[in-house]
């Protein structure tokens, strides 16, 4: 089979790294890719988000399956132009990836589905939102409702708070992401990811994941793209897996397919769980960054086979081979992230590590430049490894980040503690 993967960051490099020991995969380009993903496959440049330019590409180099990576390129459209050629695709439509895209969307779909959520407002303007906060009163959590790269959430601890953050949106603070506003009650609990393969009808879980949001060590400091993962996730017992599939996996699917929109992808699933009981926090409609890097440490060469019985609509015969494991991640990020930082900054010690089906170190933000590879972002590397315990698996990512020599850059030292 020859494949496309979209996408450049450590998520797509493990994708392809996973892919490309399946002896299905016969070719694999990866656009545009990274200077580490560039080290185990073909790279190209290519506008993703430009369905057209996808779909002439895909047709040029007589691919076959294409893997859509991110969010940006789902919610523009690109599978739906991709099928309409008539390629098969991983990744939902447009329509379907309204699941991440539109909060409020989301919001609807539970309601439908009876999927438990935390109770919600949505406003469009901020009086009616600072009305409801009023009567609700905090905590609160205020969301801009379109895309806004993770960042669009603020979680209000006081009234005053509450009223500062919905005017901080209203007045453009996400640009169009928050025109329009959703306000919802503080679910406490502790968060999990749960990861679920949709064919439109079938669902097959491929595993759960837990990860460190705050760029400081104890979870403390801003909000990032994630700084660690590891899976599986011992909060998510299988008990409360299984209750998250009857009571909201398996609603929402129903819902969309009810609906004329049936979701086909991964269906990343943000679930709060206390007493037990999961609720929905958000879904994603990808892979999780950095959780898909543990997610293909732990299952290897098979996620081809499973990638493309959800694209064909078989995973009513599929079936995950777990081994007992455990996998963790570990992102180094250039220093100043989450906010500003300098690129460019050149990294040594890469050439010699210890990689193999034990440990990886996946690239998110790297480039080569004449004078060697360089940091071309904010998070760079995912120091990425498995072992029979996460105490080893957290033992072996750091060996490999010990070994980086990129005095500009930084890692936190503590992932995995609250499993530990
Ligand atoms: P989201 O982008 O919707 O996932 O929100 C980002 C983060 O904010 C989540 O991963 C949670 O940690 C937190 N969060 C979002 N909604 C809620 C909620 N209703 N209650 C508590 N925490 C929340
Ligand atoms: N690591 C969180 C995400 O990918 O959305």
């Amino acid at each position: 089979m020859n494949i496309l993967i979209l996408g450049s960051g450590g998520r797509e490099h493990a994708l392809a790294w996973a892919v490309m020991q399946n002896p299905k995969c016969d070719k694999l380009i990866v656009a545009p890719g990274n200077a580490g993903i560039a080290r185990i496959a073909e790279c190209a440049a290519l506008d993703i988000n430009d369905g057209g330019a996808v779909v002439q590409f895909a047709d040029e180099n007589l691919i076959e399956f294409v893997i859509i990576g991110p969010e940006a390129p789902l919610a523009a459209g690109v599978g739906d132009r991709l099928r309409e050629a008539g390629l098969l695709v991983f990744g939902p439509s447009a329509a379907a990836a309204q699941l991440e895209a539109s909060k409020n969307f989301t919001k609807e779909i539970c309601a439908a589905a009876g999927a438990p959520t935390a109770a919600y407002g949505h406003f469009t303007n901020a009086a009616s939102a600072h009305a409801y906060a009023r009567q609700q009163g905090a905590p609160l959590v205020i969301k801009a409702d379109g895309l806004a790269a993770g960042k669009g959430v603020i979680i209000a601890e006081t009234d005053e708070q509450a009223t500062a953050a919905i005017d901080h949106m209203f007045d453009g603070a996400f640009g169009a992401a928050g025109a329009e506003v959703v306000i919802e009650e503080f679910m406490a609990g502790e968060e999990a990811s749960f990861f679920v393969l949709c064919d439109g009808t079938d669902v097959l879980p491929i595993g759960t994941a837990q990860d460190h949001k705050r760029v400081g060590e104890g979870d403390t400091g801003p909000n990032t793209g994630g700084m660690g993962a590891y899976s599986p996730a011992p909060v998510l017992s299988q008990a409360i897996a299984d209750r998250a599939m009857d009571e909201i996996i398996r609603p929402t699917m129903a819902e969309m397919a009810r609906r004329g929109t049936p979701y086909q992808g991964v269906l990343y699933a943000g679930l709060m769980i206390e007493d037990g009981a999961p609720r929905l926090v958000e879904y994603n409609a990808r892979f999780g960054d950095p959780e898909c890097q543990v997610l293909m440490m732990r299952l290897g060469a098979q996620v081809l086979d499973l990638l493309h019985a959800c694209a064909e609509g078989r995973l009513a015969s599929a079936q995950v081979n777990w081994a007992d494991d455990h996998a963790l991640t570990v992102v180094m990020a250039t220093q100043g992230y989450p906010e500003d930082y300098v690129k460019g900054s050149v990294i040594a010690g890469l050439d010699s590590l210890p990689e193999g089906s034990w440990s990886m170190m996946f690239h998110a933000g790297t480039t080569d430049a004449p004078g060697g590879m360089i940091a071309t972002g904010g998070r760079v590397l995912n120091a990425t490894a498995r072992g029979t315990t996460l105490q080893e698996a957290r033992d072996r990512a750091y060996a490999l980040i010990d070994q980086v020599n990129w005095p500009e850059g930084f890692c936190r030292r503590d992932i995995g503690w609250r499993a530990l």
